[in-house]
């Protein structure tokens, strides 16, 4: 049940991972989704295409300081850059620990309602994890989605096979040496206060973390990865950013365990400054446990990184993601002050948003 194999390796990776004023840069979108981003600058999805502009994102100097880890696709792990190097080298050279995204996506989930998904990808998932680590991925990440409904979404059957998904998957990669970011998110859709996705939430994570104590999941070589509490992008009642704040730490406070050493969230849909205020002011609250409260974010760091380099500035797009990235580094410490770096008001939300 316990594991035997790279325990204290996994402890370490993830704590490095949860350093201070450092969060995660998520670049693992899948090649669909990627050629959706390329296409809003104008720019053909090619393989070509994908290399110049991730090249892009991991030579930027002094990125490190604020980023700790990148979560790359498969083609990614396994792609040169431009000029010969390896990608995996690339990010070495920054000090920045290379991630892999490790499900296979979204599939329906029989017996469900009809929005609501399982995420695939545990057949042969130790193996594919030893191949990731051999390549030089020290950690990995899985995307389970719920969505809250006014039809009674997510259903116990949704909760309990995501949370189940996940915590096997976290195992199944640990044994492989690789960190697991556990990320249960709760989309967006939907006119749901604040109030029902906090206590949504909160069974949501309560469930994982009764699977991976089953899975035997050593939790000090772990990050969770959730949603911030915040009301559907539908609902009337808006949130202010200190109730968004606020909420968000109380559901964590009741939900993760103090032995894990990181909460990165993810942006899903917030604007980049948003995204920026909201951990702000989640490192400003006194909190009950240890973890490193950072940012694990993909479009709140790409956004406008994206429209900058337009397929081929280099130094504007390079000028655009090390400003998000010493914003939310900053944020990661409670000491951001909103509007001090260039950043975009855009709200991302996209309804139904596949990755
Ligand atoms: P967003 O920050 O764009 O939601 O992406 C993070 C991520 O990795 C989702 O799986």
């Amino acid at each position: 049940m316990t594991l035997k194999y790279y325990t204290e390796e996994l402890k370490k990776t993830a704590s490095s991972l949860a350093q201070s004023g450092k969060g995660i840069l998520a670049v693992d979108e899948s090649t669909k989704t990627v050629g959706k981003r390329l296409s809003s600058i104008g720019v053909e999805n090619t393989e070509e295409n994908r290399n110049s502009y991730r090249g892009m994102l991991f030579t930027t100097p002094g990125l490190g300081n604020f980023i700790s880890g990148a979560i790359l696709f498969e083609e990614t792990l396994f792609q040169n850059h431009p000029d010969g190097e390896s990608m995996v080298e690339k990010l070495d050279r920054l000090g920045i620990i290379p991630g892999i995204k490790v499900d296979t996506g979204l599939r329906p989930l029989p017996g469900a309602d009809e929005v609501e998904t399982l995420c695939s990808g545990l057949d042969g998932l130790v193996e594919r994890a030893a191949d990731y680590y051999t390549q030089g991925a020290r950690f990995a990440k899985w995307r389970a989605v719920l969505q809250i409904t006014s039809n009674g979404c997510p259903t116990k059957l949704s909760i309990q096979e995501n949370a189940w998904g996940l915590a096997r998957y976290a195992r199944s990669v640990q044994e492989s040496g690789l960190v697991p970011i556990i990320e249960p998110e709760i989309l967006m859709d939907g006119d749901h206060s604040i109030e029902r996705t906090a206590e949504i939430q909160e069974e949501v994570i309560k469930e994982v973390y009764h699977a991976c104590q089953i899975n035997g999941v050593l939790l000090e070589g772990t990050l969770l990865k959730p949603s911030m509490t915040v009301p559907g992008a539908d609902c009337s009642e808006t949130a202010s950013p200190e109730k968004v704040a606020q909420m968000t730490i109380r559901t964590m406070e009741r939900c993760v365990p103090a032995s894990v050493p990181g909460i990165v969230f993810l942006s899903g849909g917030l604007s980049e400054e948003a995204a920026s205020v909201y951990l702000n002011l989640m490192n400003k609250i006194d909190r009950k446990a240890n973890w490193n409260v950072s940012f694990s974010y993909g479009r709140a760091l790409q956004h406008s990184c994206l429209k900058a380099w337009r397929g081929n500035d280099l130094i504007a797009g390079q000028k655009s993601l090390i400003a998000r990235a010493q914003a939310n580094s900053e944020a990661a410490k409670g000491i951001y002050i909103p509007g001090s770096q260039p950043s975009s008001d855009e709200a991302l939300f996209v309804a139904g948003y596949t990755y």
